[in-house]
């Protein structure tokens, strides 16, 4: 079941950096373009969103599956800075990179002004983005 997961979470990884750039640009566009925010721009949001929750919990679950994650977590293993990516770092900085990326999406469905409403997408995906692209275990992903 562990491989499974593992499996998963390596090819959601895509899905959810392709599905926040994705949303990224069309904000960016969309906020550059001056027109009004519409129903539909807040669906292109979900291109990221979605991918990006469903990650959020595939990667909770295998924290506690592989032995890479909370099992890794110890005093000793701080030293070792592979140990301390996967056990804390990747962990900690996706989880508060998810949350970014849902408050930007939240406050897009709240505000009035369009402006306001294409940049709370791309500057908190943005922001979202640059966090998980800064704790990817690259060498492992792409191998
Ligand atoms: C959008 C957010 C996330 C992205 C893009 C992401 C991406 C990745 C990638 C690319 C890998 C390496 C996969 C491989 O070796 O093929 C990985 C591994 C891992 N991730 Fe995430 N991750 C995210 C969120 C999380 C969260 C929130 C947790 C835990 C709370 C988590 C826990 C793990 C663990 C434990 C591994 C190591 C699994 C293993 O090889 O045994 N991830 N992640
Ligand atoms: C740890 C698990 C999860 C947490 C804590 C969480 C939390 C949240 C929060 C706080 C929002 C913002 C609501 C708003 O203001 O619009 C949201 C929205 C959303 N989430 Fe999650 N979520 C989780 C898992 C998932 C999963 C597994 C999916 C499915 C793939 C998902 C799909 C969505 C969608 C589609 C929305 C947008 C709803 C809307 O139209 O406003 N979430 N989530």
């Amino acid at each position: 079941m562990t491989t499974g997961f593992q499996h998963l979470h390596s090819f959601l990884a895509y899905l959810a950096l392709l599905g926040i750039i994705f949303s990224f640009v069309y904000a960016l566009i969309g906020a550059l373009s001056g027109r009004s925010f519409e129903e539909k721009d807040r669906k292109f949001g979900l291109f990221g969103l979605i991918p990006a929750h469903l990650q959020l919990v595939i990667g909770l679950v295998l924290y506690f599956l592989s032995p890479l994650g909370f099992a890794n977590l110890s005093g000793e293993t701080m030293s070792d800075s592979m140990s301390r990516l996967y056990a804390l770092e990747h962990p900690i900085i996706n989880i508060i990179a998810v949350a970014v990326i849902t408050v930007g999406y939240s406050r897009a469905k709240k505000l009035t002004d369009s402006r306001n409403r294409f940049r709370s997408i791309y500057m908190f995906y943005g922001v979202g983005l640059v966090l998980i692209l800064s704790r990817i275990p690259w060498a492992a992903w792409l191998n």
